[in-house]
């Protein structure tokens, strides 16, 4: 959604603005001739072919009223942008692709809520496009334009919007942390949250030379916030704190929107307020009034969630040791489920070195890769599984994240490669996280879910599912026991005696 390349750093000068792009990348994938992915590169013009693709994985950023410099929506617009076009998609999964979309396609999991990326076939239809001229083609195949009378939102037409308190930041101004104004959301009942995003507005979108300084337009870095219940003395009654108060995935530059699992929407009771004693700014290099929108979508009154949220702590902030002047800088963390859980999403969270992410799920002798993903720090960009591609593991996963580091000149995000780089909390510092989310399960909806999971994908004997180890056990069952106090202390050993019946089939 949005950009920000020098706002992450405060060398604000010593960045180039646009985006390092490989001289003269194929437009097709190797080994794969246009013949073998289906279509006659002569034949390939913008309203058949491409307009489509724009529609589907662009013009929601490439309008007038969007965050990206230019907009993409006729051909005249387009046109221009034919060979830079080309570049931009054939990037592979990396800083500076268009879309800004980085998993991996040759590993792990590959179907992803909301993703816009582009097919081999589509990136080779936008190369031979460019090549062949950037012909327009018959005006009578072109679709009819996409309507974004929902706001172009990419999670719909929201519910409801709450527009937080704008700030100004000086352009000379140093970074700033601090609170914003406690802001009523604006609902009236309790209502379950489905999914949520966010959208920085600000008076340097518009201006003219605002592409000249891509990397500044934003100056909101980010927001860590909840949503609480404030008396009308401006306190939260303490009592019901508990039940009221809900903590929300923070807001980051260039993220894109959050959806909760179907079953496990998070509540926002009524009345609530945003509440955030953690933004932080980021001068562009010009004096910016800015604020946030938050768009909302909603489960329908009456939903009841039927599963409990997880998060992992899953990331090293000690041991950050990152040389200078070298690529493919490896650094590991481990973490232990200690429940079974559905992991929703994925979201790596590194600083300018980062390059690439990998996850990857370790139990008993089953070590599988759930996803690997690109970095760039000008697009911190959340993961969502698809709703039969998330992973269902069992208690006792170690799950293990890999961080690849480039501190090279090659990295365009970091000011100066000659610098040793460690942890810490600032833009210039590191972080090694994934802060990626999912839902806790209990025995039985453990076997409940992977269940489901079989049927929506048709699952039949001897197949494997990615991130489910023991999907492959349709016949697994939980020791019987009567008391309720009992049966909690139970279910580990019947988990225990799950894993074991598992792995003495093998
Ligand atoms: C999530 C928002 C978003 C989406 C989706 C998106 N873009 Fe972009 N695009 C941007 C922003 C912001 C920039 C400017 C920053 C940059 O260069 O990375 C940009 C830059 C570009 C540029 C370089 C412009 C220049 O100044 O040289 C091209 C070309 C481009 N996009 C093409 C595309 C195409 C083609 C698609 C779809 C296949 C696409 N983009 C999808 C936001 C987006």
């Amino acid at each position: 959604m949005l950009r920000h390349t020098t706002g992450w750093m405060h060398h604000l000068t010593t960045l180039a603005v646009t985006v390092a792009v490989g001289v003269g990348a194929p437009a097709i994938a190797a080994g794969q001739s246009s013949a073998s992915l289906g279509f006659d590169p002569a034949e390939i013009t913008f309203h058949k072919d491409i307009e489509p693709i724009l529609q589907r994985s662009c013009q929601n950023c490439h309008r007038e009223e969007s965050v990206a410099p230019m907009a993409l929506l006729t051909y005249a617009q387009a046109r221009p942008w034919a060979r830079s076009m080309k570049r931009r998609t054939a990037m592979g999964r990396r800083a500076g692709v268009m879309p800004p979309w980085y998993v991996e396609q040759n590993i792990g999991i590959q179907e992803y809520k909301f993703d816009p990326s582009l097919s081999d076939k589509e990136v080779a239809m936008m190369g031979a496009w460019a090549d062949a001229g950037a012909p327009r083609g018959n005006v009578a195949d072109a679709p009819p334009p996409r309507d974004f009378g929902d706001g172009g939102w990419t999670i719909g037409e929201p519910d409801l919007v709450t527009t937080l308190p704008e700030l100004i930041i000086g352009g000379e101004q140093p970074d700033w942390w601090g609170e914003i104004e406690t802001t009523p959301v604006g609902n009236t009942t309790d209502r379950y949250v489905e999914a949520l995003e966010f959208r920085e507005v600000n008076d340097v979108l518009d201006t003219e030379d605002s592409r000249e300084t891509v990397g500044g337009r934003f100056v909101f870095h980010h927001m860590i916030w909840s949503t609480q219940v404030i008396g009308d003395d401006g306190e939260q009654d303490k009592t019901r704190s508990e039940d009221t108060t809900t903590g929300w995935p923070v807001h980051e530059v260039g993220r894109n929107a959050d959806t909760f699992d179907p079953e496990a929407g998070r509540l926002l009771a009524a009345n609530s307020s945003v509440v955030s004693n953690s933004v932080h700014l980021h001068s562009n290099g010009r004096d910016t009034r800015s604020h946030l929108e938050i768009a909302w979508k909603f489960h329908p009154e009456g939903y009841e969630p039927k599963l409990k949220r997880a998060s992992r702590s899953l990331g090293d902030g000690l041991n950050i040791d990152i040389r200078p002047e070298e690529a493919d800088q490896q650094l590991h963390a481990y973490t232990v489920l200690q429940t079974h859980q559905k992991l929703t999403t994925f979201e790596p969270h590194l600083h300018a070195p980062g390059q690439r992410m990998c996850l990857e799920a370790i139990w008993g002798n089953h070590i599988e890769t759930l996803t690997c993903a690109g970095y760039d720090h000008n697009w911190v960009r959340t993961y969502e599984y698809a709703d039969h591609t998330a992973p269902i593991l069992p208690k006792g996963t170690i799950l293990h994240i890999t961080g690849y580091m480039d501190n090279t000149t090659a990295n365009r995000n970091v000011p100066d490669p000659r610098n040793w780089q460690g942890s810490g909390n600032r833009s210039v510092t590191n972080m090694f996280i994934d802060l990626g989310i999912g839902v806790q399960l209990s025995d039985e909806q453990f076997l409940e879910q992977m269940e489901e999971r079989r049927q929506a994908i048709g699952w039949r004997l001897g197949d494997h599912v990615i991130g489910c180890p023991l999907c492959a056990y349709d016949d697994l069952t939980i020791a019987d026991v009567s008391d309720e106090d009992e049966a909690e202390d139970d279910a580990e050993e019947g988990t225990a005696e799950t894993a074991e019946t598992a792995a003495q089939q093998q």
